[in-house]
């Protein structure tokens, strides 16, 4: 696979096939596919080899794609809670996963949420390379080359990955010069987050189409969403749907909704020209809380990369902070404790918080500069009558269980991810909160492999939905396994453990 890109050069200092006979050496092959059928062959730790099965499967030579049928690809935030898995199994791997995707970095700085594999069929996936034309319509804004993209981004969970899966090994990380290597990369990315897409002006990152944040169908999108007008029916074919349950996924109106938006961007040269803060003409702009919160914990990571490289750290530290108190100025709502999402395109100039409460509003618990009031209204809000974490649900749904618009099963509207709650069970253990934290662990390990590493659950029961063998859902379940600063009273997500110090 060619991965020539623009800019400067991530060069892998071994080779994926070689990271790949690191990877059956490390885990074994062939492994037992559940949990289950490992414990029944007597396996004494039958998560971790359920789970590495899992990402084995999905491990394509040079980088792991979520699922074999539904997501065919690399996905950009996927690929970093994969690597943060990894790397108890493979740290060599780890590092490639994110220099895989590192190496398809836009010139702009972006880090594109898709990078195809060019020996998948066109029609495995939509929207496919010849939707998005990263060559031609994204050649403004620097898509490499050599490889096809999409052209909007995902969350900036890299650095943190970066960090973490140094620490994994960091004999091996220093002498492939790994940190040295994905640095600049890093920091253009961040810099392409905080300059271009500060569209608010307050300095806050904004996205521009719901895939970006994450979150696809959120309830929390449905105002911003319900201007976009959908593109017509027949102009486009889900390939979502040869695979999932379409009870499952987001609804026909939403996909014609995404489209439209994201067709839009393309035919905009994917804001090459948008310069200030209101330059941005799209129909969808939004201030989202776990979008900034990952980005100011990947901002704290940054600042332990650098300092590991043996640069000044303070002034990324600061500007985290002062991320932090921007974020509570802008999101935080205190008479309902929880942070909102602003809708840049309601109202007037500054937007207005969009009402619906989702679970992107408790992910800034992992921040460790957060005011003690905050931290003690989000622990409560996560335990109360809207998500009920410690009573009537297993782990942390996705949305407010007390709104209409919930959905215990269809994909963002409702289930349970294991991703968002392993970033809540961060934030637990961070702010001192241990037996939740410990609690929350073991429901999280619990569900995950008895759901086959489903994509996602009902929250009440862990019935899976969605995908098995999803790769993040594995990789994470056993970073909690694996992972010491999980069962440790102290640990940091910001700084995943060189800040534990300052904490202790
Ligand atoms: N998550 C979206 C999908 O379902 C876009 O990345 O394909």
């Amino acid at each position: 696979m060619d991965r020539t890109t623009t800019g400067a050069a991530v060069t892998a200092q071994v080779s994926p096939a070689a990271a790949g006979r690191a990877d059956r050496a490390t885990t074994g092959a062939p492994a037992p596919k559940t949990t289950a059928d490992a414990g029944a062959r007597g396996d004494p730790d039958p998560l971790r080899t359920a789970a590495a099965r899992v990402l084995h499967t999905n491990w394509t030579g040079a980088s792991t794609v979520p699922s074999r049928g539904l997501y065919p690809h690399q996905w950009s935030w996927d690929s970093a809670f994969i690597a943060i898995g990894l790397r108890h199994l493979s740290p060599l791997r780890a590092q490639v996963e994110l220099e895989t995707l590192l190496r398809a970095q836009w010139a702009d700085g972006r880090v594109p949420h898709i990078v195809f594999n060019p020996s998948v069929p066109l029609d495995a996936y939509f929207p496919s390379p010849d939707f998005w034309r990263s060559a031609t319509a994204g050649r403004a804004a620097g898509a490499p080359g050599g490889v096809q993209t999409s052209g909007i981004v995902q969350p900036p969970v890299h650095a943190l990955a970066a960090w973490l899966v140094h620490l994994a090994d960091p004999g091996l990380s220093r002498a492939r010069s790994f940190l040295a290597r994905v640095h600049p990369r890093l920091a253009a990315w961040h810099r392409f987050l905080l300059h271009r897409r500060d569209l608010g002006g307050a300095g806050l990152a904004a996205v521009v189409h719901p895939w970006e944040q994450g979150m696809d169908n959120s309830p929390c999108w449905d105002v911003p969403l319900s201007r976009v007008p959908p593109a017509r029916p027949r102009t486009f074919r889900r390939a979502d749907l040869d695979h999932g349950c379409p009870r499952d996924r987001p609804t026909d109106l939403d996909y014609g909704r995404y489209v439209r938006l994201a067709t839009d961007y393309r035919d905009r040269g994917y804001g090459a020209a948008d310069r200030g803060p209101h330059e941005h003409r799209g129909d969808f702009a939004v201030e989202d809380p776990a979008f900034n919160a990952l980005l100011i914990a990947s901002e704290h990571a940054l600042a332990r990369i650098t300092g590991e490289l043996g640069v000044a750290a303070t002034a990324r530290h600061e500007r985290a902070e002062r991320l932090t108190r921007v974020l509570v100025e802008r999101l935080w709502d205190p008479a309902s404790g929880i942070f909102r999402c602003r809708d840049l395109r309601a109202g007037p100039a500054e937007g207005a918080p969009v009402a619906e409460r989702g679970i992107t509003g408790l992910v800034p618990l992992l921040l460790p500069g957060l005011p003690g009031d905050v931290v003690a209204a989000l622990v409560r809000t996560a335990c109360g009558p809207h998500f009920e974490l410690g009573g009537r649900t297993r782990l942390v749904p996705s949305h407010d269980l007390l709104s209409p618009a919930f959905d215990a099963r269809r994909y963002w509207r409702g289930p349970a991810w294991i991703n968002t709650n392993w970033l809540f069970e961060r934030g637990l253990r961070l702010h001192g909160e241990r037996a939740r934290a410990d609690a929350l662990r073991t429901a999280l390990l619990d569900v995950a492999s008895a759901s086959g590493f489903s994509e996602y659950v009902d929250p009440y029961t862990g019935r899976g939905f969605g995908t098995r063998g999803f790769s993040w859902s594995a990789a994470l379940a056993l970073d909690l396994h694996l992972d010491a600063d999980h069962a440790s009273a102290h640990h940091t997500a910001g700084s995943c453990g060189s800040e534990r110090a300052r904490h202790d």
